[in-house]
């Protein structure tokens, strides 16, 4: 009951991105809705599973109340991967899982890759981004890239980024996708050992 209590008191903002524009243009279609204060951004298809540990969001507001700056999380992607993510350019800093970051580039080649640390659809944002993604151009495919307009803030400003705890599912892909629902369905309690004793009968 205190759950939906909790739930109704939030107030639901809706805004459609009218074209194709990127992940930079979605966002600064939210721009009204934010009243000049830090802001959480989940890109829908990440899935994060975190089990009984803080959701990879809070681990980032956590970050963001200590540093009080831009936190973009992320993890250590294989090399053939680097391609498909916003890969960072960072300095270490005392929490071996924050980095500082230098410079950021959106699927950049092996050859181009400054790490394997790719953001993974999760930032803390500070509402500085808006002025700046208003003068980012089109990046890569075209499309004004979240990636170019954090790089620029970068520069000026104290961004990090975290490496969260969780297991993140990469649901863009039809294969990502079916990994998600198999094992999340596999870890619930109701549904779970049913379903793990079906999977053991199929013979295709
Ligand atoms: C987007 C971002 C990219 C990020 C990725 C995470 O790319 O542009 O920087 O690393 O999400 O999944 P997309 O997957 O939408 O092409």
């Amino acid at each position: 009951m205190k759950e939906i209590r909790h739930v109704a008191s939030v107030k639901v903002h809706y805004t459609r991105q009218q074209y194709m524009r990127g992940p930079g243009d979605a966002i600064l279609c939210a721009k009204e809705f934010m009243d000049g204060e830090p802001f959480g951004v989940i890109l829908g298809d990440d899935v994060v599973y975190t089990g009984d540990g803080e959701p990879a969001l809070k681990q980032l507001m956590d970050q963001y109340e200590k540093t009080g700056g831009a936190v973009i999380g992320c993890q250590r992607v294989r090399e053939e991967q680097v391609s498909s993510y916003g890969i960072i350019d960072g300095v270490k800093t005392e929490d071996p899982d924050l980095v500082k970051v230098l410079d950021m580039i959106e699927k950049p080649s092996i050859e181009e890759a400054p790490s394997r640390i790719a953001a993974l659809g999760r930032y803390v944002i500070t509402p500085e981004i808006f002025k700046i993604l208003e003068q980012t151009k089109p990046g890569k495919g075209g499309e004004i890239q979240l990636t170019d307009a954090l790089r620029v803030m970068a520069k000026n400003e104290n961004v990090y980024a975290y490496n969260f705890k969780g297991k993140r599912y990469d649901t863009g892909n039809k294969l990502g996708y079916l990994k998600a629902m198999v094992e999340f369905a596999l870890r619930r309690e109701d549904i779970g050992p049913g379903f793990r004793e079906y999977l053991k009968t199929l013979e295709l």
